[in-house]
């Protein structure tokens, strides 16, 4: 049984990405981050200046429009969002998107599009993907679940520094509010909310390193092979 599916859900900035590139690097698996998926929709509806109260014109967006695919970046090895085969990685990382994905991806219809090809993209399994309802909601039959959690502060800083190094300078508390925006409507929308699955390993990155999320995570790997 070597094709597991691994999901890793958790809070904003909790270094999910990281550890999830880094474990489908080491077991040669695919890694899907979910959350550039959503950023993807987000910004092409700030950028063609459709309401997220417009549900009209979002189906109809969701349906002919929005085409969302990874593409792979040669010189870095990383897996880069396209918008309808425009590579948009750096735009939908910046703060203005940030602070809007929450809100479209309470949207119901959003959410069964991106969860029908997140499920299509896994069906070969041999994957890793990261996000909030991998868990419970797209491979509730993941063999590896993890649900990872840290202090607020200490996500805030690891963003900043992230956000520093792109040109992107933020104050510390925008962050932590934006962290908390996100996690409190991502816990309670209706519509496949953020919560760690029954069966799912508490994971806490407050005090512990990358390598020690890697190798943390590969522990659960080899117990379930
Ligand atoms: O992972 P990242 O922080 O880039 O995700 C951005 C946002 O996308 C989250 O705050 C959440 O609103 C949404 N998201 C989601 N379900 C996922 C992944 C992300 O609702 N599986």
């Amino acid at each position: 049984m070597n094709n597991l599916v691994i999901a890793i859900d958790g809070y904003s900035s909790c270094g999910k990405s990281t550890t999830a590139k880094a474990v489908a690097s080491f077991l040669h698996y695919a890694y899907l981050d979910t959350g550039a998926m959503y950023r993807g929709v987000t910004l092409y509806l700030l950028e063609n200046g459709i309401a997220f109260d417009d549900m009209v014109r979002i189906e109809a967006a969701l349906r002919e429009d929005i085409h969302i695919s990874f593409r792979r970046n040669r010189r870095s090895g990383r897996n880069e969002l396209c918008l309808n085969d425009k590579i948009r990685e750096d735009d939908i990382r910046q703060m203005r998107i940030s602070n809007a994905v929450s809100e479209v991806s309470v949207i119901p219809m959003v959410r069964h599009a991106m969860v029908a090809q997140q499920q299509r993209l896994g069906r070969k399994r041999g994957v890793v993907m990261d996000g909030r309802d991998i868990g419970t909601t797209v491979f509730p039959d993941a063999e590896v679940k993890i649900f990872m959690t840290a202090d607020v502060e200490v996500r805030a800083r690891r963003r900043q520094e992230e956000l520093a190094a792109k040109g992107e300078h933020v104050p510390l508390t925008d962050i932590m509010e934006n962290l908390r925006k996100r996690d409190h409507i991502d816990s309670t929308r209706a519509e496949s909310p953020l919560r760690r699955a029954a069966d799912a390993v508490l994971l806490d990155t407050t005090h512990i390193t990358i390598t020690e999320q890697v190798d943390f995570v590969l522990d659960r790997v080899s117990a379930a092979l």
